[in-house]
């Protein structure tokens, strides 16, 4: 019996030397210190053995247990520490590699623009106000001189939302109000960007959302040559000082009187093309002087007070100054479009 204790003891030992891998080591566990392993039998016999042989056999059979025991916890810790070894030296990190570089994020080209013409009416002393984008009727039409019904509005293709009479706002007009009620009745130099909103139909020109920037003058003396002025210097500061600008007499409910104004087509160099609709003209903004009925619900006296106003569409603006051939791109999301900016 002791002999087949030895013999056990032996063989465990040997299968337990020649385990590699953590998880085998469950399986020997099973085998050789689990209820039906050799050893279990052995004192499962003991009740069966001479009262001589049973102190004998039960104290070596008690050895061997702890024996093999001892081992299986130090099998278990030397490939646990293998193990920790291997991965430190698979997962070793060398702090002196230099790093990834990371690509560096740019302005949006829409934005480029907003901030180009904010700088030059900077340089000619206005202001940047912010307007908000979701606008009642009221201040989109109502204190703009357009009246419910008036047939006007239809000139904003208007998104309105659930919400009765509130809409995205179509136009950077609505922030004309705004700003005077702040100031009113102080004099103002004012310019307002922001995104605007129309249901539009698309086309090289033409985008469902655009950035405009409103800009608002408003003093004791202020004419429609300073509007002109204005106008023609922004221009020159965008351009370069050989750019032409041209007025047309158009019409818009708040502003009296009113024009629409043009810089000279760069994309074709005045010859036409699709971007300009073949006149050789792109049609940048509508403006005017300030109409009476607006200044006074604004806050101002219209017998004292007089003002021009003046919105434009910034992506245009960027059009003529890269040579991009339709606004859709500005939209599109297309990597090779926005990295060149
Ligand atoms: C207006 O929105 C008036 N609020 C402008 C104004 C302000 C007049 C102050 C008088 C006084 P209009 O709809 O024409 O006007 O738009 C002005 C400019 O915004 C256009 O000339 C164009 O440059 C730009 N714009 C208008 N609609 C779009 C569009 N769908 N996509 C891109 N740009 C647009």
């Amino acid at each position: 019996m002791v002999s087949d204790l030895d013999q056990i003891e032996q063989t465990a030992l040997e299968a337990l030397g020649s385990i590699q891998e953590e998880s085998a080591l469950e399986t020997w566990r099973v085998a050789h210190l689990g209820r039906s392993a050799p050893l279990m039998q052995v004192f499962d016999q003991l009740g069966k053995l001479s009262k001589e042989e049973r102190p004998i056999i039960g104290r070596r059979a008690n050895e061997v247990k702890r024996a093999l025991e001892a081992a299986y916890t130090q099998r278990f810790n030397d490939l646990r520490q293998a193990a920790l070894l291997r991965s430190i030296q698979l997962e070793r990190l060398d702090v002196t590699l230099p790093g990834r570089a990371l690509p560096i994020g740019r302005l949006h080209p829409a934005n480029i623009s907003v901030r180009t013409v904010i700088r030059a009416f900077a340089d000619m002393g206005f202001q940047v106000y912010r307007s908000p984008e979701v606008e009642t009727d009221e201040f989109n039409f109502g204190l703009l001189n357009m009246p419910p019904h008036h047939p006007a509005r239809d000139m904003w293709d208007t998104f309105y939302t659930n919400m009765p009479n509130v809409s995205l706002r179509p136009h950077t007009s609505p922030g004309q109000i705004h700003v005077m009620r702040t100031y009113a009745p102080e004099p103002i130099r004012a310019i307002l960007p922001g995104m605007c909103y129309r249901y539009e139909q698309i086309s090289a020109r033409k985008e469902t959302q655009f950035n405009q920037i409103e800009v608002l003058a408003v003093g004791e003396n202020i004419t429609m040559s300073d509007l002109k002025g204005t106008i023609a210097d922004l221009a020159r500061r965008l351009y370069g000082p050989d750019m032409r600008t041209r007025f047309r007499a158009a019409y818009f409910p708040f502003t009296e009187p009113s024009a629409e104004y043009d810089f000279e087509c760069l994309l074709c160099g005045g010859k036409g093309c699709a971007v300009c609709a073949g006149t050789g003209w792109l049609e940048i903004g509508g403006c005017g002087m300030v109409h009476p009925i607006v200044l006074q619900n604004g806050g101002y006296d219209p017998l004292k007070f007089t003002g021009f106003a003046a919105g434009l569409g910034t992506e245009r603006i960027m059009m003529l100054k890269h040579r991009i051939e339709d606004i859709r791109y500005f939209w599109a999301n297309d990597m090779r479009f926005l990295e060149q900016f």
